[in-house]
């Protein structure tokens, strides 16, 4: 079985949806941890509820790649095959990008390259785009820079609040992540300087 480890900072919906579609049978695959850097985070308690292992590697303070060398040494010993941020507000430092190299996805509520960081669905409405989405991506240096994965588009509408719009983005979230999940586990691509090609 492979092992995801699910990096989290809040409320945890992503985290919720690919743990039911894991009990569901759509993913083949175990949630080995839930590392959160905010003890505050809804997510920790869903994992509770859910008989996940989880714990917070507070990261108050913290410079990333301290932070990242210190997740690096939580995972080490868990056998992980695939880091997964769900709402992951802190960059990810080097340590934990050279020890799980293309070995860590990222969900972004937006068509990247457009409206990467952050409060993007509000940026969205700012910009007056007509059509917004989301992005599965790997992680690497940059920030929402990866070779994408898996995107969903989604039609802003003329009386959307940020608030609307983001709902309507996560419910595609829910679904991508883990379709972009399994296709990265079955390891039935390969990464074409950007772009991520299936193969067989
Ligand atoms: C999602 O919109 C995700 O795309 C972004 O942060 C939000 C996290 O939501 N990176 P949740 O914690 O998974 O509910």
């Amino acid at each position: 079985m492979r092992r995801l480890a699910i990096l989290v900072s809040g409320r945890g919906s992503n985290f919720e949806a690919i743990a039911r579609n894991i009990a569901a049978g759509k993913l083949d695959a175990e949630i080995a941890i839930v590392i959160s850097n905010n003890p505050e985070a809804k997510a920790l308690e869903t994992a509770a509820t859910l008989g996940i292992k989880a714990r917070c590697v507070p990261s108050k303070g913290v410079d990333s790649d301290t932070y990242a060398a210190r997740v690096r040494d939580v995972l080490a010993p868990l056998g992980i095959d695939l880091i997964v941020l769900a709402g992951f507000m802190r960059r990810v430092g080097q340590p934990l990008l050279d020890a799980y190299p293309q070995r860590i996805l990222n969900i972004h509520p937006a068509l990247l390259p457009a409206f990467p960081g952050l409060h993007v669905q509000q940026q969205a409405l700012d910009y007056g785009v007509k059509v917004s989405g989301c992005t599965v991506h790997f992680v690497d240096s940059g920030m929402d820079t990866g070779p994408i994965v898996a995107q969903a588009a989604v039609p802003v509408l003329d009386d959307d609040t940020a608030e609307s719009l983001a709902a309507r983005i996560l419910a595609e979230e829910h679904r991508i992540y883990t379709e972009a999940i399994a296709l990265v586990l079955s390891g039935k691509y390969r990464i074409e300087g950007r772009r991520v090609v299936r193969t067989s």
